[in-house]
């Protein structure tokens, strides 16, 4: 059976009342496979997204995470104040925080290191900007990202690590990579996974799809053989929408 992840990724949005009032409706809404939906929510969030989600089966999670376990970095959150909340996930190397908050793949590599022993499942993103499409040059630049991103890393850890390919062409600009541009970079990662480590651990690895996923075209995204689910911004803060694409997943499991 294949496996999915709905994954919301709300960014910046929604205070602790509206993500209260969002959570509440989307349980409601969520009627197949709840374990295969995710809510990553803005820090203040977190606690009363786990309240309000308590006996739904959905998880939640963060979106970023610092690599230390403590210390002097001011505005900073740890693996084990997250680890403490009880979060499922964690996003990792987002293009939005390697963009504006001078993420790297060198920083990218150590919270992943740092959330994995924590027994926090990273969601890492990785996916290439519209000049580097246009050169025809994203697979090695995604292929350089994942080594980048899992050198040190074991085989067992690496396992429980999602990855999603999100190009940046197409997040937030309604403008979706095609179902066979996702599905082709899907397999390539699929494929750079099983060439670090094994076939059995490419095989088993979660890839999801992110870039303007929404209502009306995460089916035939969803269909396609190497795409386990999806990083989703815009079309996760409406229960309506969202509850669309994980019925759409749980209807092709
Ligand atoms: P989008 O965002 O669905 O609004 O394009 C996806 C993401 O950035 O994770």
């Amino acid at each position: 059976m294949k496996k999915f992840l709905i994954a919301g990724n709300w960014k910046m949005n929604k205070t602790t009342q509206e993500s209260e009032a969002f959570v509440r409706e989307l349980k409601a809404k969520v009627k197949s496979n709840p374990e295969d939906v995710a809510v990553l929510v803005p820090f203040v969030d977190l606690h009363a997204v786990k309240n309000t989600l308590e006996g739904s089966g959905i998880k939640f999670g963060a979106q970023n995470v610092h690599f230390e376990p403590a210390g002097a970095f001011t505005g900073e959150v740890s693996v084990p104040m997250l680890k403490e909340i009880g979060v499922d996930y964690c996003v990792i190397g987002h293009s939005e925080r390697r963009e504006y908050f001078n993420e790297t793949d060198e920083t990218v590599n150590k919270k992943l290191k740092a959330l994995l022993a924590a027994d926090i499942t990273p969601i890492l993103c990785v996916g290439e900007s519209l000049e580097i499409r246009e050169k025809g040059e994203e697979q090695s630049f995604v292929g350089g990202q994942l080594v980048a991103d899992f050198e040190g890393i074991s085989a067992i850890d690496a396992a429980k690590i999602v990855i999603a390919y999100e190009p940046i062409w197409a997040i937030g600009t309604g403008k979706t990579a095609t179902p066979e541009q996702a599905e082709d970079m899907c397999a390539f990662i699929r494929g750079v996974i099983s060439g670090i480590y094994d076939q059995a651990t490419g095989d088993a690895m979660l890839i999801l799809y992110g870039g303007s996923m929404n209502a009306g075209n995460a089916k035939e995204l969803l269909e396609k053989p190497d795409i386990n689910g999806g990083l989703i911004g815009g079309a996760s803060l409406k229960t309506e929408d969202f509850s669309i694409i994980a019925e759409a997943a749980a209807s092709l499991k």
